[in-house]
């Protein structure tokens, strides 16, 4: 029973359950990953109904859309009557995924001669657009003034990336990761409750090196603070992920950081909390102590019986003494029920809040995709019960407006 509750929690969370979005798709070579990205937005729990403009045709078939979304593709005006308007008065939000010079030019002068820029004429909800081309023609004035023109109207804009493109040139016009482009859609259709809000969030362990090849660590992966970051920027928020050593990508539209050791962070952190944050989360498991002498050389291990350690700077205590200080969350990562020691920890620290997480209870702590903790602010506190990583971001991130509105 306890494993079947835990596997559930393991289960991802929908982002978008009872959400109806309209892909868009031109045509450019990405036009390929048109049907993984179906796959994403109904993984996440979306009904996707899809519109091709004729180019896109030659890129994808409709029955390969079809197939994915399991609904009707549409590739023309006549193919059912009023489509172009009863599809966009339905759906939630809506996402041109390639889109190409083409697209976005007419899209950003009114043109309306296709299934897909009629039914953007037709939309009123979010839109999402994923320019993908050659770099020469992504940075052409005349397609820079339309791309300007589109996002002045509030049309959101997720990549183009770097890298290697299809015409075998490097440079910017890569359409978007396919998991970014699905969380720009979550954020278009997630209330913007923290918009205003600068959130320097941090993650992951910090390393203390003692010899160019040994450190001293501990087991964060990351996962916490990544999720929190991830879920402040849904919301609305600019978020800076200053991040020790993990495993993760960067979350879309955050600010990634990469940091060392515990001297580094704490470098790290002060600058980017000056730069007008309001809310500082200090989700990393940062060193203690650090090994007095760092050797510029491999130690022999025949010379190194005992190890000299001194105490690493407290980072939360250093931002909770500036003159402007943010909100400050802290983490209290304890090997059991010791609630106490964590109110104390708030107190001694100075912060506004902080989160009981003992890393012993199954599903929580180090490395999985769950926690289980309890949210104490200078008011009460709050249980979360077992959830995955995304949802204790979330109730995190409410108590703060909570305690702020
Ligand atoms: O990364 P995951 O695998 O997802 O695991 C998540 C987590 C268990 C690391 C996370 O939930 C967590 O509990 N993080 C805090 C771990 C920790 O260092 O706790 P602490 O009780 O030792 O420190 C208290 C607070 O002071 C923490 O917010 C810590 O970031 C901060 N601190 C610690 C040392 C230091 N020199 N400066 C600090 O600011």
């Amino acid at each position: 029973m306890r494993n079947s509750s835990a596997t559930r929690r393991k289960q991802k969370l929908k982002r978008l359950t009872n959400k109806s979005v309209l892909l868009g798709v031109s045509g450019g070579i990405a036009a390929y990953k048109a049907a993984d990205l179906v796959r994403r937005l109904k993984d996440d729990g979306s009904s996707v109904t899809v519109m091709m403009t004729e180019a896109a045709l030659k890129f994808i078939t409709p029955l390969s859309l079809q197939v994915a979304s399991q609904n009707t593709v549409y590739t023309s005006v006549f193919q059912e009557p009023l489509k172009h308007i009863s599809l966009p008065a339905q759906a939630d939000a809506m996402v041109i995924a390639p889109a190409t010079a083409n697209i976005i030019a007419k899209l950003a002068n009114g043109i309306a001669d296709d299934i897909l820029s009629t039914a953007f004429i037709a939309f009123r909800g979010p839109v999402v657009i994923a320019p993908a081309m050659n770099e020469r023609m992504y940075e052409h004035p005349l397609f820079q003034e339309n791309l300007k023109r589109l996002l002045s109207l509030g049309i959101r804009q997720v990549g183009p990336e770097s890298g290697s493109l299809a015409c075998g040139e490097e440079g910017t016009g890569r359409l978007a990761e396919v998991s970014d482009i699905v969380d720009a859609v979550v954020a278009a259709v997630t209330p913007q409750d923290l918009r205003g809000h600068k959130i320097v969030v941090t993650a992951g362990p910090t390393r203390e090196h003692l010899d160019p090849i040994r450190f001293l660590s501990n087991r964060s992966s990351g996962k916490m603070g990544f999720s929190i970051a991830r879920a402040a920027r849904k919301r609305g928020a600019e978020v800076v992920l200053i991040s020790g050593p993990t495993a993760l990508k960067r979350p879309w539209g955050v600010v990634l950081k990469q940091t060392d050791s515990a001297a580094e962070m704490l470098r790290t952190v002060k600058e980017e909390t000056k730069k007008g944050a309001t809310v500082l989360i200090m989700a990393a498991a940062v060193a203690d102590f650090r090994p007095r002498q760092q050797a510029g050389i491999k130690v022999d291990k025949g010379a190194m019986n005992s190890l000299a350690m001194d105490r690493t700077e407290d980072i939360i205590a250093s931002v909770a003494a500036q003159k402007k200080r943010p909100f400050i969350i802290g983490f209290a990562a304890e090997t059991g029920g010791n609630q106490e020691r964590a109110k104390q920890k708030m107190q001694r620290k100075n912060m506004d809040m902080i989160i009981f997480n003992d890393v012993t209870e199954e599903g929580a702590g180090f490395e999985t995709d769950t926690n289980n903790v309890v949210i104490f602010d200078r008011k009460g506190s709050a249980k979360t019960g077992l959830r995955s990583k995304d949802e204790i971001a979330d109730a995190i991130l409410d108590r703060y407006l909570e305690i702020k509105t």
